[in-house]
């Protein structure tokens, strides 16, 4: 998580002067949809537990910036119901829940729902040791019990206005998305979700698999070098997302910007590539851009703003974005997202 955050800071920008006129245009295209500037959302897990309008927000806030969001599997809200809160279709990222016959029903449910791109998450053959959700007990908030209410009451309590949502939303945990796929008829909860994802982590066979039944385009998520690069184009990704999860994997992997320059060389010529992870101001998007990325997408950055402010929270973080990066073009001299290239970067070397 620091390295992705280190990368950004030793990528040094290089301005020009005496060439910036009006204001520059910050729109693009991804997957063929235009989007007012090159970031998407990230998926988030249970935004709900955030805030109880938690991936419906999202997907309102993006849509109403003109950007994209991407609705986890593990999301707290019904798919349907996030697909309908934006204008237009939306990505889906898919978790093999329940193995192959899982993931077949929720990528025919996501296309009912009337999602356009599904995203094939890679990189969470199991969860990463998260120390801080351990320590925080996170894992042992399956459902509100009397034990459960003492045992969280020091976390709770200082924090009066989120219990208060907490309780509006009638403490709901449940993974929504997998309704119809736990054998009791009933929702799974995180932990069992996680557990059952760990049991039928996607291969390259299924992820070719996916890329047939799915009809519009896949994008495979969390590569990180240019072999994996390969084999996922020649199963038949339009787009890659490189991604190391915003580190919460396998610690000691790469930062996702050198790794972005891998991938590029291996297919940067063939697919749209994304990057993700560390994009916390609007000079990182330009800075991603520059260096080849179609565009950034941004996971932590929404789900704090979420946290903080609901639907109105995550509008301002997008807009802090936006503002931030018409600033930085001005600044580096240059006239649209469509003109950056790393002759406005100073790379590091970077250990390629
Ligand atoms: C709390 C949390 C939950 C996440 N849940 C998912 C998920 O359900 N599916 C997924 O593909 N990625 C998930 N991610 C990873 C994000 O999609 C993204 O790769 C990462 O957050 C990017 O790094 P950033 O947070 O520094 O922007 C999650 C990240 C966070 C912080």
């Amino acid at each position: 998580m620091r390295a992705n955050r280190a990368a950004f800071e030793q990528l040094g920008l290089r301005p020009r002067m005496g060439v910036t006129r009006g204001a520059p245009s910050l729109g693009t295209t991804v997957l063929g949809t235009e989007i007012s500037m090159p970031l998407l959302l990230s998926p988030v897990g249970f935004t709900r537990l955030l805030h109880r309008d938690g991936d419906v927000a999202g997907a309102r806030a993006a849509d109403a910036a003109g950007t994209l969001f991407t609705l986890s599997t593990m999301s707290g809200h019904a798919m349907e119901d996030v697909a309908t809160a934006a204008g237009r279709p939306q990505w889906f990222q898919l978790y093999f829940v329940g193995g192959r016959p899982g993931a077949e029903l929720l990528i025919d449910r996501a296309r009912a729902a009337g999602f356009r791109v599904l995203v094939v998450t890679l990189d969470t053959q199991i969860t990463g040791l998260r120390e801080r959700d351990i320590g925080n007990g996170l894992y042992g908030l399956t459902k509100v019990t009397s034990r459960n209410v003492v045992r969280f009451a020091p976390q709770f309590v200082p924090h009066p206005p989120w219990l208060l949502d907490f309780a509006r939303d009638g403490f709901r945990l449940e993974i929504a998305n997998t309704s119809h796929l736990h054998p009791g008829g009933r929702p799974f909860a995180l932990h069992e979700a996680l557990t059952s994802m760990a049991t039928h982590p996607p291969t390259w066979e299924d992820l070719a698999w996916v890329c047939q039944r799915w009809p519009g385009p896949v994008v495979a998520k969390g590569v990180l070098n240019g072999e994996d690069a390969k084999r996922a184009v020649e199963c038949g990704v339009a787009a890659l997302v490189v991604s190391n999860h915003g580190g919460r994997q396998l610690d000691g992997v790469p930062a996702t910007l050198p790794a972005l320059i891998e991938v590029l060389d291996s297919v940067g010529h063939e697919v749209e590539v994304l990057v993700d992870g560390g994009v916390r101001r609007g000079s990182d998007i330009a800075r991603a851009v520059a260096l080849g990325a179609r565009a950034v997408m941004a996971g932590r950055a929404w789900a704090y703003a979420l946290a903080g402010g609901g639907r109105a929270g995550v509008s301002r973080i997008l807009e802090m974005f936006r503002v931030d990066l018409d600033r930085t073009l001005r600044l580096l001299g240059c006239d649209s997202v469509a003109s950056l290239d790393r002759s406005y970067l100073t790379i590091p070397a970077w250990d390629r």
